[in-house]
């Protein structure tokens, strides 16, 4: 292909992966699968790969892939980022209209006068057409395309100026790369037209030479969970509130920790329009539409301030409902030569305003601090307090996350607090008002005993767990899900459906109680036949026989996943044997490391799995042995850095295991074999410095020999 049909090729294909972009992330409406999706984006790599003189920066295949910065840029805004006004009642907002109704009003005595009332008529006996927007709650950014293709994005700042972050707001997937300037047509594959759109019609806008948006970047609520679910995991201080995280987000100077929290935009205005002229703030939004940019689909009319009061009640109803954070409407006069004539002052024009909810956050007393247990047997400190009314809901209960957020934020019993509520999420204590201790407050440590079931708590990372397991009553049904499951005892046709029924109605109550199930309990049941009883009574009983590995697995061991189960089996060869073993033959074995030998000490200790695994033993489960392979390898510990020639890993790996010897996968002192290969890695360098003894691919082939 020429030069020139390759460019117009890989236009096309781009064009092409805009277009569905837009559909997917803007409109919500997709028109082709994801694996097209994905081809169409494959093809356009390998032509970019090949032809990298081709890459532009706009391109969809470069959002992320740009290096860490050390700084960000900054950038002058054009025209100041200016602030809004805030109104927080009714009164407020009525006087902002009668505001507005009084400056456009020309003086008294030059306005006409009615014929029936004998009244001077003016601008203030008309009503005001507003734009009524949902007020998000994230941060102002501004966009920058230059012919329709995005060259800069920025920050808001302190209005004047902010700082460069177009690599970050290049992640954002509802930001176009390049504006759309047509609705689908010259696509092929496209789909119909989205509604309200005319299939393949130009716009009705030319895009602008230069075109300056505005808009406020969000992450939505399901994501800040999801990242402060993870953030607690690791240990990390956990963001307050979604504003934070996105800021937090945004600001990275890596913009592949950007990527990994999907933030998203609506955008809101505009600030430089070279080339087009809008007459109304609604014309503009329809045109940023049109173009391809995300505009909120809740804005609205409002034929005077009745309606937007209206529009008010309305968001505030929907507010719980919304994916993302919104603390109030902003209302905009819509006719821009009005806009205009009303002007600014002290940095907020005074044609718009911020008619703001009732708080999400409000002060109250803590009464005590009480424990939840979770499914997973995870503690949760959580805040009793005075009843408060937070955003229209009365909350008595907020989560305090862990025992580092505690000592973070030092919430002690007894003091003032912030206590904040997001969408759904569930209410949480922001901050303490220290001013207000008496001195009588008392701090609080999590306990070292589960509240429900009396076994030890281990703290793993940032989360304090129960170690009871097979038994405590909070973990009961998903320790039974594991245990069933098909890599542990594998007992086929006990769906989580069953377990749940079973629990509930209080058939069984720990892992042993299954083999203790009858066929006529089940056929007191509903939804259980003759057939369906027989068949998972057969099951569970077959199950009687599992390996040593499985059978550790299916124990639900924290941090004893399968790998280490067979680790272990291999090691001890008896259940028995691991159930004596103290924390430092455990910590003997390669691959187990401090928390996993603690994790698998603790749960032997603890007198109630004892009791359940003495139940299983008696209802006939069997406990096998595993004989360790003698061979030449026997009692050896190997590990594999670099390519091989003569075998490939697992081919190696299964030889060793086959002489006796184990394998494992990272540096530690235990190992007793390092096998270098070609190009060997960061193991072969940690080795050295372990002073640990390396050998030549050779040398282990004679090793096998001898
Ligand atoms: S208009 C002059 N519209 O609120 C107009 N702002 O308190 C300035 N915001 O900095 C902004 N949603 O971060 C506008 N629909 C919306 C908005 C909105 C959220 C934020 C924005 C702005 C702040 C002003």
């Amino acid at each position: 292909m020429k030069k020139t049909e390759l460019k117009k090729e890989i236009e096309k294909l781009r064009e092409e992966i805009n277009y569905h972009n837009y559909r997917y992330y803007v409109l919500d409406n997709p028109a082709i699968s994801d694996a097209e999706y994905d081809r169409l984006m494959q093809q356009l790599e390998v032509l970019e790969k090949k032809y990298p003189e081709l890459i532009t920066p706009d391109s969809p295949t470069q959002r992320v892939g740009a290096k860490p910065l050390e700084a960000f840029g900054t950038i002058t805004h054009t025209i100041p980022m200016l602030s809004l006004n805030n109104a927080f009642s009714i009164d407020e907002a009525k006087e902002f209209d009668d505001r507005i109704k009084r400056l456009l009003s020309p003086h008294p005595a030059l306005s006409p006068v009615c014929r029936s009332t004998g009244r001077r008529k003016g601008r203030g006996e008309e009503e005001i057409e507003y734009v009524a927007e949902p007020k998000i709650d994230g941060l102002a950014i501004e966009l920058v395309y230059e012919d329709g293709g995005f060259t800069v994005g920025s920050t808001r700042g302190d209005g004047y100026t902010g700082e460069d972050v177009t690599l970050n707001l290049k992640t954002i997937k509802s930001i176009p790369m390049r504006l759309l300037k047509k609705q689908g047509s010259g696509v092929r594959g496209q789909g119909p037209a989205p509604a309200g759109f005319k299939q393949g019609s130009e716009n009705k806008y030319p895009i602008p030479s230069r075109l300056e948006v505005r808009g406020e970047v969000f992450l939505p609520l399901k994501v800040f969970e999801k990242i402060n679910k993870e953030r607690e995991k690791t240990g990390e201080p956990l963001f307050a509130n979604p504003r934070n995280a996105a800021a937090g987000s945004l600001r990275q100077l890596d913009p592949k920790v950007t990527a990994s929290r999907p933030l998203d935009i609506f955008c809101y205005g505009v600030g430089v329009v070279e080339g087009v002229k809008f007459k109304t703030h609604w014309e503009t939004l329809e045109a940023l539409k049109t173009f391809g940019l995300k505009i909120n689909p809740l804005i609205k009319k409002c034929d005077g301030i009745e309606a937007v009061l209206e529009y008010h009640q309305e968001i505030e109803k929907k507010r719980d409902n919304l994916p993302y954070e919104v603390d109030g409407i902003v209302i905009k006069v819509n006719d821009i030569e009005l806009q205009n004539r009303l002007g600014v002052i002290t940095r907020s024009p005074r044609w718009a305003l911020a008619y703001k909810f009732k708080p999400r956050e409000e002060t109250t007393k803590i009464k005590s601090i009480e424990i939840g247990v979770g499914r997973t047997g995870a503690l949760t400190p959580v805040a009793i307090m005075e009843p408060v009314e937070v955003g229209g809901v009365t909350i008595e209960r907020a989560t305090l996350h862990n025992q580092d957020e505690i000592d973070r934020k030092d919430v002690r019993v007894g003091d003032t607090v912030v206590v904040a509520r997001a969408g759904d999420v569930i209410p949480e204590v922001v901050m303490v008002i220290k001013e207000k201790r008496t001195g009588k407050e008392k701090t609080f440590k999590i306990p070292e005993k589960c509240p429900l079931c009396n076994s030890k708590v281990e703290r793993i990372g940032a989360i304090h767990f129960c170690t009871g397991g097979l038994s405590c009553p909070a973990q009961v049904k998903e320790t039974i899900k594991h245990f069933v499951s098909k890599r542990a005892m594998d007992i086929d046709g006990l769906g989580d459906k069953h377990i749940e029924q079973f629990v509930d109605d209080g058939l069984i109550k720990d892992v042993a109680d299954l083999y203790y199930l009858k066929k006529e309990t089940l056929l007191k049941l509903e939804r259980w036949a003759e057939k369906s009883a027989d068949n998972l009574i057969d099951a569970i009983e077959k199950s009687k026989h599992p390996t040593l590995p499985r059978l550790i697995y299916a124990l639900g061991i924290r941090q004893v996943g399968e790998h280490m189960a067979h680790v272990v089996a291999e090691e001890f060869g008896a259940l028995e044997a691991i159930m004596k073993a103290d924390k430092e033959r455990l910590l003997s074995v390669h691959d187990i490391g401090p928390e996993t030998a603690e994790s698998i000490y603790d749960f032997f200790q603890e007198s109630h799995n004892i009791k359940v695994i003495e139940k299983l033993k008696k209802a006939g489960v069997i406990f096998p042995q595993m004989k360790k392979v003698a061979g030449k390898l026997a009692g050896k510990t190997f590990i594999f850095t670099g390519a091989l020639s003569s075998f490939s890993r697992d081919e190696a790996k299964e030889l060793v295991e086959k002489h006796g010897g184990t394998t494992a996968s990272s540096i530690s002192k235990k190992i007793d074999y390092v096998i270098a290969g070609a190009e060997p890695g960061s193991k072969y360098d940690d080795a050295k410095r372990l002073g640990l003894k390396i050998i030549s691919e050779e040398e282990f082939k004679n090793l096998l020999k001898e």
